[in-house]
């Protein structure tokens, strides 16, 4: 069985933000179109295990719709709350020992559903192998940004694009290895 992959699946403003200033993310209604989710429900099969951080955690939580990663294995990670609730694990411990054991046994891929926080720490340690990025098409202006600013340059490898009628972009990388 081929390694799982850890691969960020996310959506941003063309501007690179991924929710404004106050956790608002009514932006990504703009591309809700009936019949299409963007290839959605054909990735999170390929996904056994998934990852966020505390704040998109309590994000999730208050759509009221319920968990959406029910039979996932799923890890929170927050340096405020510990132990398990009936959705997840709160995981404090280095990042590295996480992804590295999950990869030791067999599994489907890992995905990081965000929010920059989680991105950040991820991309600093080189824990992520894939990048599916769908751009809405609007300009924030500001708000949280995909990616924190860093000292650190990552090469990456086109896999592909695909463009949707609603004006979404969805790309799609993987991360090159330094050898
Ligand atoms: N556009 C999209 O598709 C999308 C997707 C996901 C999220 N979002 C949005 O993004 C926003 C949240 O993003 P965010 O960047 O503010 O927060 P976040 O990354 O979701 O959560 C940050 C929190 O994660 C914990 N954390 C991060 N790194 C850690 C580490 N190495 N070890 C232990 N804990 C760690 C800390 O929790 P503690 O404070 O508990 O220590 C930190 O405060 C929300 O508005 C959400 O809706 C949008």
């Amino acid at each position: 069985m081929s390694e799982r992959k850890v691969i960020l699946y996310i959506a941003a403003s063309l501007d690179g933000f991924i929710a404004k200033k106050n956790d608002d993310i009514s932006f990504l209604s703009m591309v809700e179109n009936p019949g299409e989710d963007y290839g959605y429900g054909e990735f999170i099969k390929t996904v056994d295990t998934v990852i966020m951080g505390r704040k998109t955690y309590d994000k999730v939580l208050t759509f009221g719709i319920g968990f959406p990663h029910k039979g996932r294995k799923c890890y929170v990670l927050s340096r405020t709350k510990e132990g398990t609730d009936e959705n997840v694990e709160y995981y404090n411990g280095h990042l590295n020992d996480l992804i590295q054991n999950l990869k030791k046994v067999d599994g489907k891929n890992i995905f990081i559903d965000g929010g920059a926080g989680a991105i950040k720490e991820l991309k600093e340690q080189n824990l992520i192998d894939e990048y599916v990025i769908s751009i809405i098409p609007v300009l924030l202006g500001n708000g949280i940004r995909l990616f924190a600013e860093t000292e650190n340059e990552s090469g990456l490898q086109f896999v592909e694009s695909k463009t949707f009628d609603t004006g979404l972009v969805q790309l799609h990388y993987r991360t090159v290895i330094d050898q």
